[in-house]
């Protein structure tokens, strides 16, 4: 299967990296959020004001049903692994040959990217805006929650925090091309 899935907290450069990927080995892009975006006509966090987070996690899992089997760079929400039925789907995909990658990164550099996105992360800021310290302090709490959520799904993993999108693409493309040369 040709698909690599890319995990990882919010502000992890899920998307930025996929771009990146995508136009390198010159694969479509599916970024799971703008798909879900574009089937609710809402952003996702006007969603989860007015319909909360579980209403969100069940249309995630079935947006993520929809696109598991294209051939694709598939950029993730943050989110997805914390289902079970989600982390069986990326078992099996990894299993099929397809490529779940973890983008890990430390709470503080995470908190620094989310801060540059105000209002857009609603499990982090929607119940209104926090300084630094307790915007990192909530990124831990959720990070330590997830991480092992991330690595359960994930066949490969890259530390993000010292490297920018091309150094991060270009570590994934070479893993690609290395499977699928050893075919
Ligand atoms: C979420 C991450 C978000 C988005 C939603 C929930 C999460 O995506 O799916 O706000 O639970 O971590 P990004 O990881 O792309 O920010």
């Amino acid at each position: 299967m040709s698909t690599i899935f890319l995990l990882g907290f919010m502000g992890s450069g899920k998307s930025a990296v996929a771009r990146a990927l995508s136009r390198q080995l010159d694969l479509p892009l599916v970024d799971l959020d703008a798909r879900i975006e574009q089937q609710i006509g809402v952003s996702i966090a006007q969603f989860f004001a007015s319909h909360g987070e579980e209403a969100f996690r069940l249309l995630e899992t079935r947006v993520l049903r929809e696109v598991g089997d294209e051939k694709a760079v598939v950029s993730l929400g943050g989110g997805v692994p914390t289902r079970p039925q989600n982390r069986e789907m990326l078992r099996l995909a990894a299993g099929g040959g397809a490529l779940v990658v973890y983008l890990a990164a430390q709470s503080q550099t995470l908190a620094e990217r989310i801060r540059r996105q105000p209002g857009k992360r609603p499990l982090i800021d929607g119940q209104g805006a926090l300084d630094f310290e307790q915007t990192r302090a909530r990124v831990q709490g959720l990070l330590n929650e997830r991480e092992a959520f991330y690595r359960e799904c994930a066949s490969f993993e890259v530390q993000t925090d010292e490297r920018t999108i091309p150094q991060i693409a270009g570590i994934i493309a070479d893993k690609w091309n290395d499977v699928h040369s050893q075919g």
